[in-house]
């Protein structure tokens, strides 16, 4: 099955020159959902985490499932001020605009390897600023994975200079 055939490009939005990839259609779809999720478990199962941590709002959906199916637990990355008790932000560029995103300081125990998910890695902005907050809370984050990167921005290279692997489902080159 090709994922690809299941996630929709809609031009200029949220503003014009962005092409955005929507995995609504993807996510209606439950076999080939499934079959996403099953790919992403196969790459991600090998990073052997304890933790799977999903950024807002997006990577909730894929960080959530993906979780349940390797038994392992499930910390949200959160947008700023959702978040009870205490917690640590980093503020980040996105690849339209600014955003922050927080973690609850005992999100994770010390230690406990860590793979953070999201939808799409693009300028790699949100994961990295993911890496960083994990790190900071004692996570030992062992990998990335995402449904969808954009080839021709930075994210890949942005974790890796971060010593993050990323794995990713299906690429597009403009
Ligand atoms: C989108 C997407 C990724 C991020 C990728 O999220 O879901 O999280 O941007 O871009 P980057 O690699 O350049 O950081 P967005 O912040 O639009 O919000 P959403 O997930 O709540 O829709
Ligand atoms: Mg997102």
């Amino acid at each position: 099955m090709d994922i690809k055939d299941h996630i929709r490009g809609i031009p200029d939005f949220p503003k014009p020159g962005i092409l955005f990839y929507d995995i609504s259609t993807l996510l209606a779809h439950p076999d080939a959902w499934s079959v996403a999720l099953g790919r992403l478990a196969n790459d991600v199962r090998k990073l052997q985490p304890d933790v799977l941590a999903g950024v807002e709002s997006r990577g909730f959906l894929v960080a959530a499932p993906l979780a349940l199916k390797l038994g392992c637990g499930f910390v949200m990355l959160r947008k700023k001020g959702k978040l009870p008790g205490k917690t640590i932000r980093h503020e980040y560029s996105l690849e339209y605009g600014t955003d922050t995103i927080e973690i609850q300081e005992d999100a994770i125990q010390p230690g406990q390897r860590v793979v953070i998910l999201d939808d799409l890695l693009a300028t790699g902005g949100t994961m990295c600023a993911g890496v960083d907050l994990l790190r900071k809370v004692g996570g030992n984050v062992t990998g990335a994975a995402a449904i969808i990167e954009l080839n021709f921005l930075p994210g890949r290279q942005r974790l890796s200079d971060m010593n993050v692997p990323c794995s990713t489902l299906v690429a597009y080159d403009d």
